[in-house]
């Protein structure tokens, strides 16, 4: 019985563990609103691309990107998918590549 418990709290400390890093991580798709038509960023499939490098984007603590906007995102984002490409990957550089088309 001891035994038993004994894994039970371990499961319930790695829940927790996980849970907790998994927040850090931030959200998997971030939403960025923009009048050109908002854009659908997959902040966790960057984040595999970028083998968890954060500081491509975030300059300091990872979390709310203060600069955020235009110049901001044209220059890191687009700045980025207009380099070379990451492996066999590239990202998109055309306006609708990023920005959802009007309906
Ligand atoms: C390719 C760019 C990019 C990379 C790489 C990246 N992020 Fe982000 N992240 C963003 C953007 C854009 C936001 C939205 C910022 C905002 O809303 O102010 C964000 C937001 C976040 C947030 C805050 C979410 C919120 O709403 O409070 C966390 C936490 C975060 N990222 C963690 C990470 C971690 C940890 C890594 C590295 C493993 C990482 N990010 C890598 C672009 C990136
Ligand atoms: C690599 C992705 C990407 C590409 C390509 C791209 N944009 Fe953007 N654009 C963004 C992001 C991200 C934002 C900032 C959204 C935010 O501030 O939350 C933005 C912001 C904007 C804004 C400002 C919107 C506002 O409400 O302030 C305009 C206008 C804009 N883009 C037009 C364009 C045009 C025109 C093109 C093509 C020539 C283009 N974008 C290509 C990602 C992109
Ligand atoms: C350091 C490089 C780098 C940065 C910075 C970067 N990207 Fe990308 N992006 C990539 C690569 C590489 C791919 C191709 C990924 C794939 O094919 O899985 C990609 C793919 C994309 C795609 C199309 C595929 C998908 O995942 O939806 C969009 C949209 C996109 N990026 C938007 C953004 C936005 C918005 C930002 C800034 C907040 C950003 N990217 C910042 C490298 C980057």
């Amino acid at each position: 019985m001891k035994v038993i418990k004994g894994s039970f709290m371990l499961g319930v400390l790695v829940l927790l563990f996980s849970s907790v890093c998994f927040a850090g991580e931030g959200p998997e798709i971030i939403i960025l609103h923009a009048s050109k038509g908002d854009v659908d960023f997959t902040h966790w499939q960057h984040q595999t691309d970028l083998g968890d490098d954060c500081s491509k984007c975030h300059a300091d603590e990872p979390g709310k990107i203060t600069e955020l906007g235009r110049d901001w995102a044209h220059n890191t984002c687009l700045g980025c998918h207009l380099k070379a490409p990451i492996g066999s990957k590239k990202g998109p550089t055309l306006c609708f590549g990023c920005h959802n088309k009007p309906k």
